[in-house]
């Protein structure tokens, strides 16, 4: 099975062809992600109309280059899949409507893709990982623990109250002034600090449950960077006290979503960490000694996977045919769509 799929939910532009061979290291055939960056810098974030106009201007080609790279054409696919939410409502219809427009004019299966499964399947893409899994998705607008059970089959454990772990990452840099996108800056300007160096505050730790708060950090981060000089040493000092304050934030939250399954004796086969924000390598680190804690391995999709990706959307297309799930061609983009619809809505 050979599946094209179409990522433009946010900043990215993507077009990917992916097969579902045996062999894991043959699977991607071409991956072509053109960032957003230099069209948002100037605005310290992203602008939904810039990104929508932008997927517009981006997308043709990249499926041109994709199918180039992967050297087939539109003839040897056996399906569409593109992000048809929740997202910028605009870049979204922009995928979703080019995914649809090739499926009608090749005559070819359409799966609308919901980017939060795509996040949620990459490691099956990538690993020999079974269900039932315990997901960390953690991105640029959600911060949520899952069970995955099965393609389709979600339990939210617990969601953000307020920002995402990502948002935090990027408003901590702009407060710090450093780059857009926040997370990669702080996470090089860490590397020279002291994660020590600030007591900050960890809202919700210790707790019980697994939902996650992080507007209380972003307070004190701001208290902090309008009483300090913003010398490199500060600077990087900060930013290894945030990384390490986000990141026991998301370990004790974990912690407690697997306490929950094994008071249901509930036995996830991992610990999975997703999105943008699971590419850093002190959470990673501290995700590792809390699987090892609970007698199973840690998961993670390399970096360039963790980030938005038009392969992980290709993934969840092939997952999904294979069980004969496909879409119309009247499926319309959504701007919500929680993966776990019998929970309260989550966040973005
Ligand atoms: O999954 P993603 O590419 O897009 C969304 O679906 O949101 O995640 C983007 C988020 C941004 O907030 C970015 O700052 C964060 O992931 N991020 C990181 C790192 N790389 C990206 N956060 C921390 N450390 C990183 N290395
Ligand atoms: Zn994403």
């Amino acid at each position: 099975m050979l599946i094209l799929g179409l990522e433009t939910s946010c900043d990215e532009t993507a077009a990917a062809a992916v097969g579902d061979d045996a062999d894991f290291a043959c699977r991607i055939r071409a991956n072509r992600v053109a960032s957003q960056l230099v069209e948002h810098k100037p605005y310290g974030g992203v602008v939904p109309e810039i990104a929508a106009r932008a997927h517009l201007d981006k997308l043709d080609d990249l499926i041109r280059l994709a199918l180039d790279d992967a050297k087939i054409t539109l003839g040897d696919l056996d399906g569409i899949a593109a992000t048809s939410g929740p997202g910028l409502i605009g870049g979204v219809m922009v995928g979703a409507m080019t995914g649809k427009s090739i499926a009608a004019v090749r005559n070819l299966p359409f799966i609308a893709v919901n980017h939060l499964e795509a996040h949620a399947l990459t490691v099956r893409l990538t690993n020999d990982i079974t269900f039932p899994y315990l997901l960390l998705l953690v991105s640029g607008g959600h911060c949520q623990l899952l069970l995955v059970k099965g393609v389709g089959a979600y339990r939210l454990l617990g969601t953000t109250i307020d920002d995402a772990a990502g948002e935090c990452f990027d408003k901590g840099a702009k407060l710090l002034g450093l780059d857009y996108p926040g997370g990669p800056a702080i996470e090089r300007a860490a590397a020279q600090g002291n994660p020590k160096a600030f007591d900050l505050p960890r809202p919700m730790l210790g707790r019980a449950g697994c939902d996650f708060s992080f507007s209380g950090l972003k307070t004190a981060l701001r208290q902090l960077a309008a009483t300090h000089q913003p010398s490199p040493s500060f600077v990087a000092d900060a930013a290894a006290s945030l990384q390490a304050t986000i990141a026991d934030i998301l370990y004790d939250r974990a912690r407690n979503a697997f306490g929950i399954l094994a008071e249901e004796n509930e036995k996830p086969t991992a610990l999975v960490a997703a999105g943008g924000v699971a590419s850093n390598n002190a959470i990673r680190t501290r995700l590792t000694k809390l699987a090892g804690e609970n007698r199973v391995p840690f998961v993670a999709p390399p970096a360039a996977l963790c980030t938005d990706n038009g392969a992980m959307v290709a993934w969840a297309g092939i997952e999904r045919l294979r069980l004969g799930l496909k879409d119309g061609l009247d499926f319309a983009a959504r701007p919500r769509w929680p993966l776990d619809p019998s929970a309260r809505e989550a966040r973005g």
